[in-house]
């Protein structure tokens, strides 16, 4: 009895030490590493949000880092989130271009109604010179760009009517990202604008409290603003492409080692976020068309050709803010 019960007493002892043991090592090896959080506001099920997650893989493997990704606006909204890099609460975050007016107005060239011909100039835009230079420019606010992630053209969506003319969006109200370019471009087409976050639009629309927006057919379809709008007009009016960035103080902290592996594994991200971003978003489409729960049409050519005639003031009076060179950059690619 009285051996059993030493056993017993033994083996629990030894449970104990290593349960300790145990939980001292992991929490010094987790300590060890570098926690990086991951802010974004759009579904996991988007180019973004899978990006992200292909990103925490790579980092966890290391070793090194400790990657948390938090989607859907969960942990900070659009505005909040550019606060939070600047006060290093989270290290990245891949917001759309045209959040970054606030810090650089050249940013705006993203809401250039047709301005880039597919995502090849995008791309290439953001490659070039002009687009390193509007990157390098972040670092003054703390920033530093990491890449640019596409997400594809916009496209207009409605509680009204089908938007085929320019008349046709006369009166509406549009939530818009951000407020100049966006706001002007509604003005030019005698609608009002409402700048709102993202992770408020579903209820905006379902409240009515504006009549619609325009956006990506995968941003469309994840948050299910298909489902409470009843018309989709298909145009590649403007552009939603990201800026995935970090905190430039917790970059120059890190070893050149620890930037080459956060580096790699951003360069891999990419990749799949690029296939990602025409794959999905042609599959967000199709899916819409499918359900039969808004009403979808495809401007024709002469019908986009009168949006373009419309629009086309703007190049002019945005070219002091955006840069003429950027501008004519941008229009050359194809
Ligand atoms: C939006 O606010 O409409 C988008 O920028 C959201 C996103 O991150 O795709």
């Amino acid at each position: 009895m009285k051996r059993i019960a030493i056993k017993k007493t033994g083996f629990a002892v030894a449970v104990v030490f290593l349960a300790v043991a145990f939980l001292l090592y992991g929490g010094i090896a987790n300590a060890q590493k570098i926690e990086i959080k991951f802010s974004h506001v759009v579904a996991d099920m988007t180019p973004k949000g899978q990006a992200a997650m292909k990103f925490k893989e790579i980092l966890d493997k290391t070793g090194v880092f400790d990657v948390k990704v938090f989607p859907s606006s969960m942990l900070y909204g659009d505005k909040e989130e550019l606060e939070a890099l600047r006060a290093n609460n989270v290290q990245v975050i891949a917001p759309s271009m045209t959040k970054m007016v606030g810090f650089n107005p050249q940013f705006q060239i993203v809401d250039m109604p047709f301005l880039f011909a597919n995502d090849d100039a995008v791309e290439a835009f953001w490659m070039s010179e002009h687009g390193k230079e509007m990157f390098n420019s972040l670092r003054r606010a703390g920033f530093i760009g990491l890449a640019m992630w596409p997400n594809g053209f916009t496209q207009f969506i409605n509680q009204k009517r089908p938007l085929k003319t320019p008349e046709d969006f006369k009166g509406l109200k549009l939530r818009v990202q951000s407020g100049g370019l966006l706001d002007a471009r509604n003005k030019a087409l005698g609608a009002g604008s409402q700048t709102m976050a993202f992770g408020e639009v579903y209820q905006a629309l379902n409240s009515k409290a504006i009549d619609g927006l325009d956006n990506t057919f995968n941003n469309i379809e994840t948050m299910k603003f298909y489902e409470v709008t009843k018309y989709l007009t298909v145009g590649d009016f403007t552009r939603l492409d990201y800026i995935v960035m970090t905190n430039a103080k917790f970059w120059d902290g890190l070893t050149p080692g620890q930037q080459k592996l956060f580096t790699d594994a951003m360069v891999q991200a990419s990749k799949l976020e690029r296939r990602l971003s025409e794959e999905l978003n042609a599959k967000s489409f199709e899916s819409m068309k499918k359900s039969g729960k808004v009403e979808v049409y495809t401007l024709t050519p002469a019908e986009r050709q009168a949006f373009i005639k419309v629009l086309a003031p703007l190049y002019e009076s945005y070219e002091g803010r955006i840069g003429k060179a950027n501008l004519d950059y941008a229009k050359s690619l194809k």
